[in-house]
Parts: C-alpha cells; structure tokens; sequence
C-alpha cells in the first residue's frame, strides 16, 4: 500500500471499489501469510495492504503521542488523523513512515505486535482503519493480508485463504525473522508472547481471528512460502482470476 491510499484516512468511506478483485490472506502470526502475500504481489504486480502493519502504527503512534495505554478515543483518533507512507527504499526494501520519521525498525519488534493486538480489541480503532483499508483496493487488483480481511473487511473478496501452521512452527518462523535484527530475542520468550497474542485475536468480540466461511484453508507447516503461494496461485487461476498468465 503506497501513496495517496495510505497517506489519507477519512471517516467517511463508501466501502472498496467494487470493480477491483480481492484476494485476502487471514492467519495468525507466523503462518507465513506476510511472506506469502509478498510473493503473491510480486508475482500478479497486484497492490498490497498489510493491515498489521497499520495496527502497528496506531499503538506506535499512540506511545510516541504520550497516550494513556487505556485510551481507546485518543487512539481511534491517531487511527484516522495519522499520516502514513508505505514506500520502499533505493534497494526496494519496503519502508514505512509516520509523518517525517521512518518507523521500519520499531515496527518490526513483538513489542509492537503485542501493542497492536492489544489496540486491535477497540470497535474505535477497528472502525477508523476501515476507510484507509478500503482505499487500498485500487487497479489492478489487492492482496490484503491481516487477520478480518475476509471475514469484516473484504467480505466481498473472490478468494479468501485462511493460512495456519503448528504452534511450535509459528514461534520458529517468527524467532528466525527476529533473530536476525536482534540477538537477544529468546524462542520460549517468543512462543509464550505469540501464544498470548494468539489467546487475544481469537477471542476478542470484534473482529476475531476466524475464517471466514468461504474461506479456504491452507496448513503451511510443511510447506515452504513458494509452495503455498503456488496453491493459491492454482485456487485463483480455477476461478478464472487472472487467466493463465498466473
Ligand atoms: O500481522 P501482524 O503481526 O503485523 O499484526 C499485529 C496485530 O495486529 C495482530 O496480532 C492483531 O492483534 C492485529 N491485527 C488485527 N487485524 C488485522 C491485522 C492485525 O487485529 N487485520
């Protein structure tokens, strides 16, 4: 997601254009849904909408705001009023900026994963991201990868994938993506945040981590991102999505 889609956020949206084809990519932390969303844009030069990321931003933003962590209001409000910028770097490595600052790093952190799912049970928050979700939804088409994408979001979408894989292979994955920027990150550490993490996304009232009825969904445990984005290639390509080229 770049440009005036994630620079905006207004509260007013119409919903996503219905012209432009959705696949949503729903899962919990470490099924490998971001990587393989990833491939998936690079393969189909679709958009993406990483809707984490944006939970992220709202509880990064709401710290360096000096917001009560129990804020749910002042929250909802830096939902809506933040200026946001998805834009990769020279070498293409993605970037992501809050106003003036490149926020990348800090975002990356399972701090900012537990602040966004503890921002994420607020309806406030959750209503004020919508309309920047919506606006993701632009030619040729999105991938939006996140945890409601399917079920509250885009429920509309042509394809909807649930992606999970085992506990111990989550926390793996997501020790393996950690360890390389920080050396102090510790996996029984990790596996007991992700399990919390977990515990909340699924039980929340609103917007709880479950497939949607029509969604399919894919194990990836024993499967590498290549092979599960090659099924959801075949999934699309059976409902006639993007022809053969794909
Ligand atoms: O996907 P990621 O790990 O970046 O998401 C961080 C947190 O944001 C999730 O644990 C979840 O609480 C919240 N989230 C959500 N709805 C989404 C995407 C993320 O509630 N669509």
């Amino acid at each position: 997601m770049s440009g005036p889609a994630a620079a905006g956020g207004s509260a007013a949206g119409s919903g996503p254009d219905p012209r432009v084809p959705v696949v949503t990519i729903d899962g919990p932390s470490g099924s490998g849904k971001g990587t393989v969303s990833r491939l998936l844009v690079r393969h189909l030069g679709w958009h993406l909408l990483d809707s984490g990321a944006l939970y992220r931003l709202v509880a990064h933003a709401g710290t360096l705001a000096g917001l009560a962590p129990d804020d749910e209001p002042g929250h909802a409000r830096l939902a809506l009023q933040m200026h946001v910028l998805f834009d990769p770097d020279a070498t293409g490595e993605e970037r992501i900026w809050l106003a003036d600052r490149d926020v990348t790093a800090a975002l990356r952190e399972e701090a900012a994963g537990a602040g966004a799912s503890r921002v994420a049970v607020w309806p406030a928050v959750r209503s004020a991201l919508l309309a920047r979700q919506h606006a993701a939804a632009r030619p040729p088409g999105l991938i939006a990868d996140g945890r409601d994408m399917g079920t509250v979001v885009f429920p509309q979408a042509q394809l909807k994938i649930f992606l999970t894989a085992s506990p111990e292979e989550r926390a793996q994955r997501r020790y393996k993506q950690l360890k390389e920027k920080d050396s102090s990150v510790s996996l029984a550490a990790l596996s007991r945040e992700i399990a919390e993490r977990d515990r909340r996304d699924a039980t929340r009232p609103v917007a709880p981590l479950v497939p949607a009825s029509d969604a399919i969904v894919l194990d990836s445990t024993a499967l590498d991102a290549a092979a599960v984005t090659e099924r959801v290639l075949a999934h699309g390509r059976a409902r006639g999505l993007w022809g053969v080229v794909a």
